[in-house]
């Protein structure tokens, strides 16, 4: 499957300016995409690919999609614009308390436990969203453990932190700020965890204080060798994002991934998302919880 999803469309194919990639433009693209995100592009995605690209060409205000791979391929700002191309390409669908009956599996007793070691251990609990996009998935990780610990009333420190290879998502994801629209899906216990934002002119409601000091984002290619999250965590979620990877890839990134997981933590994936057959010491639990063997 492609990480280009018609769904976050939204309408725009009508406005925008229509351009018709070649087959050659359209081969070295999609190896431009493939050789830097690892995700692959089906033909049946050429339409979606065009109709983004000529979103872009119009920000950009070139009319030729020949000047557009001038800008791409070319030598000086290649590189400034390859970030933007990325951008445009990924999927970056998200919210929050996205695949709920999974969160309240993690709820129940698995994070209350995860929140006890870490407090016998003297030590914060470590989360790391994988492929964090917008942000949702670490605010929402945030406020559930908080609510585990007071309601729990354990003493123990947390840590959670987002990457994603987009620089655009990472930027909202760490102004904190969303809109009501994206807050619609929240629980009502969770509204204290936001303020109005002080943004002029826009109606935003901000992530407190609180839980914005106890987060950290980070830029991570998932295709990179060295993964940059430091210190192993406890807990790790690769939701929605390795359905675009081929098979191979999908393995490789979760070997990688899981050697950052501590013993006896857990590892989700989308509930769609499997990490049957991977040969990774990891236990299904249900509902896309994996956890990892405690080392012996
Ligand atoms: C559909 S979103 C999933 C967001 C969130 N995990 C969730 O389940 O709601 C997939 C994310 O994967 C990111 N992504 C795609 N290719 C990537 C790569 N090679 N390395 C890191 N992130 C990548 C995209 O930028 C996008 O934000």
């Amino acid at each position: 499957m492609s990480a280009l999803v018609e769904a976050d469309l939204g309408g725009e194919t009508s406005r925008s300016q229509q351009i018709t990639l070649s087959k050659r433009e359209f081969e070295q693209l999609r190896d431009l995409i493939e050789s830097n995100l690892g995700i692959s592009v089906a033909d049946n995605k050429r339409a979606m690919l065009e109709t983004r690209i000529a979103r872009r060409m119009r920000e950009l205000s070139l009319s030729t999609i020949s000047e557009y791979c001038k800008l791409l391929f070319g030598a000086d700002r290649g590189g400034q614009e390859r970030q933007a191309f990325f951008d445009l390409v990924t999927t970056n669908k998200t919210s929050f308390f996205r695949e709920r009956e999974q969160l309240d599996m993690l709820a129940q007793d698995l994070l209350p436990a995860l929140l006890e070691t870490a407090a016998r251990e003297r030590r914060p609990l470590r989360v790391w969203s994988a492929a964090c996009s917008t942000g949702q998935e670490v605010w929402t990780l945030a406020m559930m453990l908080d609510q585990a610990r007071t309601r729990q009333r354990i003493q123990a420190e947390f840590v959670v932190l987002g990457s994603d290879i987009s620089t655009r998502v990472l930027k909202t994801a760490m102004s904190a700020k969303y809109s009501r629209a994206d807050l619609e899906e929240l629980p009502r216990e969770c509204e204290p965890y936001f303020m109005r934002s002080k943004t002029p002119g826009h109606d935003l409601l901000r992530v407190v204080p609180e839980l914005r000091r106890r987060a950290g984002f980070f830029r991570q290619n998932l295709m990179d060798d060295e993964l940059l999250v430091g210190e192993r965590v406890d807990l790790v979620l690769l939701r929605n994002a390795l359905i675009y990877f081929p098979r191979e890839r999908q393995h490789a990134i979760v070997r990688r991934v899981n050697r950052m997981l501590r013993g006896g933590g857990l590892f989700l994936v989308g509930l769609t998302e499997t990490l049957h057959g991977t040969g990774e010491p990891l236990v299904h639990l249900g509902r896309s919880i994996y956890q990892r063997e405690a080392a012996r």
